[in-house]
Formats: C-alpha cells, structure tokens, sequence
C-alpha cells in the first residue's frame, strides 16, 4: 500500500526513546524516565540537573518542594508550565540517594537533552543550579560567579541561576535570585513579547 504515513510526531518519537532507555546504570533503579514537560515550543527552556523521590515516584519533573517553590517563582514571572516554558533535566533517571549524576551518567543522557533543545528551539535556556550549568557550559564554571549574567549557549542565550534546592537550605539566596529572574523577565519582554504580564516584574 502506498498510503501516507507520518508516523508519531518527532518530539513524540524522542520521547519513545528516552523513556525505554538503558544507557545507564540508572535504568536500573528508576521507577519513572523524567522525560519532561511543558510547551514543546515554547520560548524559554529550563534545565535541572536529575529527578528526586517525588518525581522518580509520580513520572514528571520538579513535583516536590523544589518544584513547588520553582513554580512559586515561574507564577510571580507571569511564566506557566503549560505555555512558556518547557522543563526538563540533564540526567532523567533519578540517581539512587539523590546523589549528583555522575560523568557517565551525564554523558549518556546529554544526548536527549541536546535534541530535546533543537526541537524546542528555546530563545533563552534557564539553568538550574552547578551541575546544568557545568554540563551545559564546562566544568569550569561557578554558579556562584556567573549566577545572574547573561551567556550563550550555541546561538542561544542561557542564564544560570541557583537551583531552588539551594534556596530551600539557605534562603538568603532567594534576593539574588529574584533579581535573576526579573533579567528574564525583561529579556523576554525585549526578544519575545513586549506585551508579557507578569504579577511582580
Ligand atoms: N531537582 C531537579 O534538578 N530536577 C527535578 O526534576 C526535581 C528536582
């Protein structure tokens, strides 16, 4: 037969992928691949570093106290999960204990997050934390330096910030982090739309 046939869409292709991987060590242990989630256009992509308990137990990224104080943080930006941003993590299997992914583990799954990028095709890429920031950019760089400061990442623009675990055990950061925020804001109202609400910025 020569019927046309589109097959499943690409995103949902690479979706199929990740979710049945064994690259790693981590397959092993995982209850859920965190593939991610959010507006598979959307302009803004934001990058964690690997899933926790809560989100190894209920299959979607940043559903526990660090997600709820992200999504605190989106909604005073006027961002949502469903239309602006898309979130996803440099490792999608949970390592065992919450410990950082390691080498191997990050090396295996870049991969999907570099094609997870390309399809999305984000204007700015929020990363979250040391480890998105070291994977993405070099293992050189410093959160606490570069925090805040616009940089690139291919052609597109990427601002690290603190991961909101940190600001869960010290809240002192949360001043700096807010004026993070607000650069986005700002630089979303320039390159994306001039009109953006957001409640606090
Ligand atoms: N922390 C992360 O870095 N990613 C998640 O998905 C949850 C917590």
């Amino acid at each position: 037969m020569n019927e046309y046939n589109p097959g499943k869409p690409p995103f949902e292709q690479l979706k199929e992928e990740v979710l049945g991987c064994q690259k790693c060590g981590l397959a092993r242990t995982r209850n859920h691949v965190i593939f991610g989630e959010g507006n598979i256009q959307a302009p803004v992509f934001i990058i964690g570093e690997a899933p926790g308990a809560d989100e190894d137990r209920i299959g979607r990224p940043f559903v526990g106290r660090s997600g709820q104080l992200l999504d605190k943080i989106l909604a005073a930006c006027g961002f949502t999960r469903r239309d602006h941003v898309f979130i996803s993590n440099i490792v999608k299997c949970r390592p065992p204990g919450n410990r950082e992914p390691s080498r191997e583990e990050r090396e295996a799954c870049m991969p999907y997050l570099v094609r997870q990028i390309a399809m999305v095709n984000p204007d700015i890429l929020i990363l979250l934390g040391s480890t998105a920031l070291k994977s993405m950019l070099g293992q050189d760089k410093k959160i606490t330096r570069l925090r805040g400061s616009w940089l690139q990442y291919e052609n597109r623009l990427a601002m690290p910030v603190y991961h909101p675990s940190a600001l869960l055990r010290n809240p002192a950061l949360k001043h700096d982090t807010w004026e993070d925020f607000k650069k986005i804001v700002f630089k979303y109202r320039e390159i994306i739309n001039p009109d953006h609400y957001s409640p606090h910025v």
